[in-house]
């Protein structure tokens, strides 16, 4: 079975192809900016303005014709409305033109079902923590739960926006871990866990009032030392509670080489596996979509056609 991914929730428009659970192609164009945050209509503009590009390239890296594709597995939840939209609609245009069946996919179950699919994670607790979503999820009765998560913005958009103040543009991620690597002067943060869950806007003030006050590489290196151990603590918990011996790492912040290490050590010292996939896997792709979609076409063939901008991720059934 061939199938089209197409993922579109925020700031990066991806085109995938898979041959039954391979992989052919796994494209990806996204919105940046030089400075400042991401504007939702202007990255649904990026994504209108190179979809048919995008397409066209992920058909000739593959030597394959649209009337070749078995389904398309789109985005539809949750993320920003215009960029769905994008999404869907390619996804229809194509479905009208060339009676290809659609199937709507969840975005952060997607995360976790390529995670499982790469690595070869059997069952793990996932910390998958990416812009706008920060979740410690594992399955449990039928559905991926959430044993924690953030009480606020996703870590993603916290260190974006942090980054933003500094000066940098958006991804702004990448940007302090750079930073984060001329310093080891740790400077006290708040560090803010509530039970299961973590909350950055509080430490976003602190950093922010600090500004000007010390070297940005201090500020940089002490903020991820404080969020990451945030969310390693409460990863850590929810592997004790539901009694997991695998921890497995999704989303785009999961790229920071200083977070994986910290999940390595966590998970040594517990003699737990820990499983991370390979940054294409990480960061928004539409392999995963394509992966998941075909999974769900398997046991299932007629959904409703709609997006879902704030469905969370355990309001999904299973079923597949
Ligand atoms: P989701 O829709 O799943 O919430 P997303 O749309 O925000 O995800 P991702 O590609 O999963 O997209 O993650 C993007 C985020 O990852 C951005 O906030 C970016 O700054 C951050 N990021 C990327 N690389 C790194 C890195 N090396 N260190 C820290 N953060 C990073
Ligand atoms: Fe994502």
């Amino acid at each position: 079975m061939i199938t089209l991914g197409i993922e579109s929730t925020a700031h990066t428009l991806g085109i995938a192809i898979l041959k039954d659970n391979r992989v052919l192609c796994n494209l990806r164009d996204m919105y940046v900016t030089e400075a400042g945050g991401i504007h939702p209509t202007e990255a649904a503009l990026h994504h209108k303005a190179i979809k048919y590009s995008l397409l066209n390239r992920a058909l000739d890296e593959t030597s394959l014709r649209v009337e070749d594709i078995d389904i398309i597995a789109f985005s539809n939840a949750p993320g920003l409305a215009p960029c769905l939209l994008e999404g869907m609609n390619l996804a229809r245009e194509l479905n009208e033109k060339h009676k290809i069946p659609l199937v709507p996919v969840n975005h952060c179950i997607a995360h976790l079902e390529i995670t499982k699919l790469v690595t070869k994670a059997k069952d793990p607790v996932l910390l998958y923590a990416s812009g706008a979503n920060t979740q410690i999820i594992a399955y449990e009765g039928k559905k991926y739960r959430i044993f924690g998560e953030t009480l606020d913005t996703g870590i993603g958009n916290f260190l974006d926006k942090f980054a933003r103040d500094l000066g940098f543009g958006f991804p702004g991620g990448p940007k302090i871990y750079e930073l984060s690597l001329k310093s080891q002067n740790f400077i006290e943060l708040p560090y803010v866990v509530k039970g299961m869950d973590v909350s950055f806007s509080g430490i976003y003030t602190n950093l922010k009032n600090k500004i000007g006050k010390y070297p940005k590489e201090d500020l940089a290196y002490s903020c991820q030392e404080t969020v990451f151990a945030m969310l390693i603590e409460t990863a850590e918990r929810a592997m004790a509670h539901t009694d997991k011996k695998e921890l497995a790492l999704g989303g785009g912040v999961a790229c920071n080489s200083r977070l994986q290490e910290m999940a390595r050590i966590m998970c040594k010292e517990r003699g737990a596996k820990c499983f991370i996939p390979e940054n294409q896997y990480l960061v928004d792709n539409a392999a995963m979509i394509g992966y998941l979609g075909s999974r769900m076409y398997k046991k299932k063939k007629n959904y409703v056609i709609d997006i879902n901008p704030s469905e969370r991720t355990d309001d999904v059934e299973v079923f597949w």
